[in-house]
């Protein structure tokens, strides 16, 4: 039930705009303006944005609401532009759906910068069982998510990356997204596909990759899922005028051997130093890195991708970002100093010899979460530096005994449950 053109010029009341989608009618731009607008200036009340966001979920949003919602979400704050003169190469980003041991954004960031790029990158929290990247950022002391716009705009010119939380950038998103987590209405492919490149509009990009995932321990639990939100997000992007790639991902199981914030920080220091690069995380930071060097029409720059982890300037890089943003200057050198560890940690030993068959990302996430590396309530503090580490992968042959994964706790009564449960979590086949 599309209404006619007349009806645009009107501003409606939030009962209006909720009783026009709960019909399963269709909102113009100019209902769009004056939602984004009603949640900016909070004219629009919770109980609203939770009946709005229900209804959208409900009964869907076409490709022109969700093109016309992520425009007004992206210019409800500040937009980047920037100066291209003082620059040496595009500005670029990637963002992931969330996944489980996801750890890409720590080491890709650095990466682009050594090669050229600038990377101005607007990350999350965890939700629910995924990992987000301000959380594992908030592991290194001093670290600042939220510092003056002014400040990360620089960081990103001289340093050639930045990552912090959208403060000013597209600030509709921060209170529809906690509005979407407290009413279950999270995972709708439209308000996904806004939520995320309203965002990515507002830094102002020359191109953009998309990490889609599919699997237990992603927003799209099977891969037409991952294609379906992958096709709104292209339409979109290619409505904005962004030049996006998009890479669909598995995620059944962790991406990598670490799961947890501190942990997942120390991984992409040993990734960038070299001590560590675990086969499928590699793979997929190659992938991503040469998708998005493509969008931006600039895949020359990916042959120095190899030089840049090989001479240690990615590695740099990201330390030299990390002080930047409040944290110790020598966090490459001396990680240990610097990254909590938990009091207690156990290893995980195969009770037979075999081949692991599965291993269940959603479970391992779930248990990470619930030992404090993940928020149950948005208002839990996190403990940084529990999780899992040392995770092998599904495929590796393994001896009876053998470890297959460490778990690092906080409280002696938590360390045996907790085996427990990753042990439920890897089947090992015997061959
Ligand atoms: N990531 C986002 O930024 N927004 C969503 O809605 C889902 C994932």
């Amino acid at each position: 039930m599309e209404r006619d053109g007349l009806s645009e010029h009107l501003i409606r009341t939030p009962q209006d705009l909720i009783r026009i989608k709960r019909d399963r009618g269709a909102w113009s731009r100019a209902d769009i303006a004056d939602l984004v607008k009603g949640i900016t200036s909070a004219a629009i009340d919770d109980a609203q944005l939770g009946a709005l966001a229900m209804a959208a979920y409900l009964n869907g949003l076409n490709s022109r609401e969700v093109a016309s919602l992520t425009l007004e979400v992206a210019s409800s704050g500040r937009v980047l532009k920037w100066d291209k003169s003082g620059l040496q190469g595009p500005v670029v980003d990637k963002h992931s759906t969330g996944g489980v041991g996801d750890t890409v954004s720590l080491i890709l960031a650095p990466i682009l910068a050594a090669v050229g790029c600038h990377v101005p990158m607007i990350s999350g929290r965890g939700l629910g069982i995924t990992g987000g990247t301000l959380d594992k950022l908030e592991s290194i002391p001093g670290y600042n998510c939220y510092p003056d716009l002014q400040h990360f705009v620089e960081t990103v010119q001289k340093v050639g990356m930045a990552i912090a939380g959208a403060g000013r950038l597209a600030p509709a998103d921060r209170r529809l997204y906690a509005v979407r987590d407290a009413t279950a209405t999270v995972d709708s492919v439209g308000l996904i596909t806004a939520s995320i490149l309203s965002k990515k509009l507002a830094e102002g990009l020359d191109a953009l990759v998309l990490d889609v995932k599919w699997g237990s321990g992603a927003v799209n639990r099977d891969r037409p899922a991952g294609r379906n939100l992958s096709e709104s997000l292209r339409e979109v992007a290619d409505l904005a005028g962004l030049p996006v790639s998009i890479v669909l991902s598995e995620m059944d199981q962790p991406l990598s051997p670490a799961v947890g914030n501190a942990l997942e920080v120390r991984l992409a220091i040993d990734y960038l130093c070299g001590r560590a690069r675990p086969e499928r995380l590699h793979a997929l930071v190659l992938k991503l890195g040469e998708a998005v060097l493509e969008a931006a029409g600039e895949s020359d720059r990916f042959s120095q991708v190899e030089a840049a982890l090989e001479d240690g300037s990615a590695a740099e890089v990201f330390g030299r970002s990390v002080a930047a943003m409040g944290g110790p200057s020598d966090l490459i050198s001396k990680p240990d100093q610097h990254l909590e560890e938990a009091p207690l940690s156990a290893p995980l030993c195969a009770d037979h010899s075999g081949r692991i068959e599965t291993m269940d990302a959603a479970a391992i996430g779930r248990l990470v979460c619930e030992l404090g590396g993940g928020r149950i309530h948005a208002a839990d503090r996190i403990d940084h530096a529990v999780g899992v580490s040392e995770l092998a992968s599904v495929g590796d042959p393994v001896e009876s005994g053998q470890p297959i994964a460490r778990i690092h706790v906080r409280q002696e009564r938590e360390l045996h449950p907790a085996l427990d449960r990753l042990r439920e979590a890897i089947s090992v086949a015997e061959e």
